[in-house]
C-alpha cells in the first residue's frame, strides 16, 4: 500500500505520552506542515497557540478534566481567527467588512480552516512518529479558555491538540462502513443495516478493549450523547466575540 495511505489508515488517538518534550524544531515542522493545508480564499482564518507555561496547562487540564491535556510532549490550542481581517487597517476597515466577518458563513470558513490546519498537523506529527489527540474538552468551559489565553475579539478556541511520544498502543477504532457514509449523485436515505453492522463491529471492539463496556455500541453511545444538552454556553460566547452573529 502507498505509504501516505498506510499512515492515514494507521491513525488512532493517543492519550498517554512519555514525558519527553517536543523540540522547538519539531513544533515548527508540525505547524508549518499544518499551514500547507488548503484554506478558504487564502484567508487562513486560524491561529495556533503553543502552551509552554505549566500553570496555563494545569488550568486547561482542569477545564477538560483529561490528564493528557497536561501530560504530553506539547500542547497546541487551535483557534478560529477572523481578527487579522478586522485589524487590517482599523481606520479604513469599512463597517461592512466587520458586519460580513460576523456572518455564519465566516464562522464556517474559520472553523473549517482551523480543522484543516489541525488535521494536517496530526498527519505531520504521526509521520514523525508522534501520537496526537484532539481536545474538544477545552470547550467544557470556553469562557475560561478565552480568559486564560487572552483571546481578542473575532478569535475563539476550537479545540486543543496534545502531541507526544506514544506510551500506549491502542487498537484501531473501527469506522462506519464505506456504504454508510458514501452516496453517489444523490443522498441515499440511511439504511439501518449499515448502522446495525457497525454496532456489532464496535461492540466487539469494546469487548476486546474493556470488559466493562461489553454491552455498549455506537447507537447507544450517540443516543446517550445527544439526549443531554452540552456546552450550551458556547453560542452566547461565540457571539460575544462578534462571530456567528447573523
Ligand atoms: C474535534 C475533535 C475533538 C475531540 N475531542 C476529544 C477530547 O476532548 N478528548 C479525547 O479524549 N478525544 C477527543 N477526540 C478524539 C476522538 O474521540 C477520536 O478521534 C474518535 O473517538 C475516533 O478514535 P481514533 O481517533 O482513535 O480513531 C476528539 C476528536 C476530534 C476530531
Amino acid at each position: 500500500m502507498n505509504e501516505t495511505i498506510k499512515l492515514l489508515h494507521n491513525h488512532r488517538s493517543i492519550r498517554k505520552f512519555t514525558p519527553e518534550k517536543l523540540t522547538k524544531e519539531e513544533v515548527r515542522t508540525i505547524v508549518e506542515a499544518g499551514q500547507r493545508a488548503s484554506t478558504s480564499s487564502n484567508v487562513m482564518a486560524y491561529s495556533i497557540i503553543g502552551i509552554t507555561d505549566e500553570n496555563i496547562k494545569k488550568e486547561l487540564r482542569k477545564v477538560s478534566g483529561q490528564p493528557y491535556v497536561e501530560n504530553n510532549g506539547y500542547l497546541f490550542v487551535i483557534c478560529a481567527d477572523l481578527s487579522r481581517i478586522a485589524n487590517l487597517d482599523s481606520d479604513a476597515v469599512h463597517e461592512n467588512v466587520k458586519q460580513n466577518l460576523e456572518s455564519t458563513e465566516q464562522f464556517i470558513v474559520a472553523t473549517v480552516d482551523g480543522a484543516l490546519v489541525t488535521q494536517n498537523m496530526v498527519i505531520a506529527a504521526e509521520a514523525l512518529g508522534f501520537g496526537a489527540c484532539y481536545l474538544g474538552s477545552l470547550r467544557n468551559d470556553i469562557n475560561r479558555v478565552d480568559e486564560l489565553l487572552k483571546l481578542p475579539e473575532y478569535v475563539i478556541p476550537l479545540f486543543g491538540l496534545a502531541v507526544g511520544h506514544p506510551d500506549h498502543e491502542p487498537n484501531l477504532k473501527p469506522r462506519l462502513p464505506f456504504e454508510a457514509v458514501f452516496h453517489e449523485n444523490t443522498y441515499q436515505q440511511a439504511t439501518h443495516k449499515h448502522v446495525e453492522s457497525y454496532d456489532r463491529t464496535i461492540s466487539d471492539y469494546y469487548q476486546a478493549r474493556d470488559s466493562n463496556l461489553k454491552d455498549d455500541n455506537w447507537s447507544k453511545q450517540m443516543l446517550r450523547k445527544y439526549k443531554i444538552p452540552t456546552r450550551i454556553d458556547v453560542a452566547a460566547y461565540v457571539q460575544s466575540k462578534n462571530i456567528n452573529k447573523q
